[in-house]
């Protein structure tokens, strides 16, 4: 898939990285449990296990693995491990979330159009979350293995018990705000400028952790421009000629 190959070189980096870490530290290590057995051959002890280490081999071919047949399976692939991993990092910015769920991983890898999750996008003032019932078409199919990541345990819980799953917000205008997702997006169908997601809401198919992206903080007709902020907001009306009465935002 074209897709590994544009991630070759964070793979690259990671497949270092993890390297070190099961040389290094076998025992210590959470997220690679592979263990030394006996000689110096790495023991896989999941399917993401076995992923890194089938691709530490492809770097050294002289690594000995061993990986036990019930983690020889194509799934959970590497990126998807990888993915998985990098949006539990509390390190990278934006809040975790109950399910280590990846943008990079599916809007970006995957392709999964945004609007196939956000559906009310164009359509209604909010862009919503998707359903426990929306992930689970696509998961209920995925091959039993699949369960070993914990944020598909999780899923599959809320999934058994009816509920639905309490994401964190990351963004939240006031209640004397009116914000409307359709105008912006069907805009283009009347004639008005064309809207991305990304416009407004960053590069999120790069996102494995989802979070806020911050716009250059300046200030213009006497109002800040930081997003979210009214000065964001009516700049871009001022620019495009939309409506700038205090009524089209306020309550
Ligand atoms: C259109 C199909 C589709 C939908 C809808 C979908 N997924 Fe996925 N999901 C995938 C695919 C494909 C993979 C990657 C398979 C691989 O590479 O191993 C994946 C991987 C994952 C992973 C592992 C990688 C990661 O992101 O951490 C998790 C966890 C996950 N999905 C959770 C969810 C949740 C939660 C939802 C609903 C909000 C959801 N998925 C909706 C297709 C889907
Ligand atoms: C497979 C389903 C899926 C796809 C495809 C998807 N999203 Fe999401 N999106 C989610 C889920 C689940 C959350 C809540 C968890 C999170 O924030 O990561 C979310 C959260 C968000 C949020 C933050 C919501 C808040 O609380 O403020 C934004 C913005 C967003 N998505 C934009 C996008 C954009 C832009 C795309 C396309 C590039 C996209 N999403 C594709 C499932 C999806
Ligand atoms: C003109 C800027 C703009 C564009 C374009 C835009 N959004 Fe938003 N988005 C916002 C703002 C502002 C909020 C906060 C809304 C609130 O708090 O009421 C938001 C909130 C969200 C949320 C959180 C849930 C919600 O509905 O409040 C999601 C998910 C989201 N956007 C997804 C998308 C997706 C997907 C697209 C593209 C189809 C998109 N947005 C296009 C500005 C934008
Ligand atoms: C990237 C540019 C951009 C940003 C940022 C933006 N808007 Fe808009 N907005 C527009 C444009 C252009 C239109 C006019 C769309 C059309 O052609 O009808 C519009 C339309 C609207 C409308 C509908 C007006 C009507 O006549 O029905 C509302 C409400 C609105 N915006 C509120 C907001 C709020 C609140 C914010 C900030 C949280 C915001 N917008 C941020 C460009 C933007
Ligand atoms: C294009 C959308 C937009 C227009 C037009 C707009 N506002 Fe706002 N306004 C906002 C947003 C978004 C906020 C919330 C900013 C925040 O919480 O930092 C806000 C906040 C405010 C606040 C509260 C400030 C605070 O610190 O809590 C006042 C007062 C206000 N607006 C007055 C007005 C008046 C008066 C007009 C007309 C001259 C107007 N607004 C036009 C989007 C708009």
């Amino acid at each position: 898939m074209g897709t590994h190959r544009a991630r070759g070189r964070s793979i690259f980096v990671s497949i270092l990285l993890a390297g070190a870490a099961v040389l290094l530290f076998p025992a210590l290590q959470g997220s690679t449990a592979a263990h030394a057995e006996g000689g110096d051959s790495l023991v896989a002890e999941s399917v993401c296990d076995a992923q890194r280490l089938k691709a530490m081999q492809v770097e050294d071919p002289h690594l000995e693995i061993e990986i036990p047949a019930e983690f020889d399976r194509p799934f959970p692939t590497l990126a998807a491990c990888e993915s998985h991993e990098a949006a539990l990092d509390p390190a990278s910015e934006g809040p975790i979330q109950p399910i280590a769920f990846s943008h990079k991983h599916h809007a970006g890898d995957f392709e999964i159009d945004c609007q196939y999750c956000h559906s009310g996008t164009d359509r209604s003032a909010s862009a919503g979350v998707p359903s426990v019932e929306l992930c689970m078409g696509c998961h209920a199919q995925f091959p039993a293995e699949y369960d070993q990541l914990e944020g598909i345990q999780i899923l599959k819980e809320h999934w058994e018990n009816g509920k639905s799953i309490e994401w964190v917000q990351i963004h939240r205008l006031p209640e004397h705000v009116k914000f409307q997702h359709q105008a912006h997006i069907r805009s283009k169908d009347f004639g008005g400028p064309e809207f991305e997601c990304q416009t407004c809401h960053g590069p999120v198919e790069n996102m494995d952790k989802l979070y806020m992206t911050p716009d250059t903080k300046f200030w213009q007709y006497g109002l800040p421009t930081q997003k979210l902020e009214m000065g964001w907001c009516v700049k871009c009306h001022r620019d495009n000629g939309a409506s700038q009465d205090c009524l089209t935002c306020h309550y």
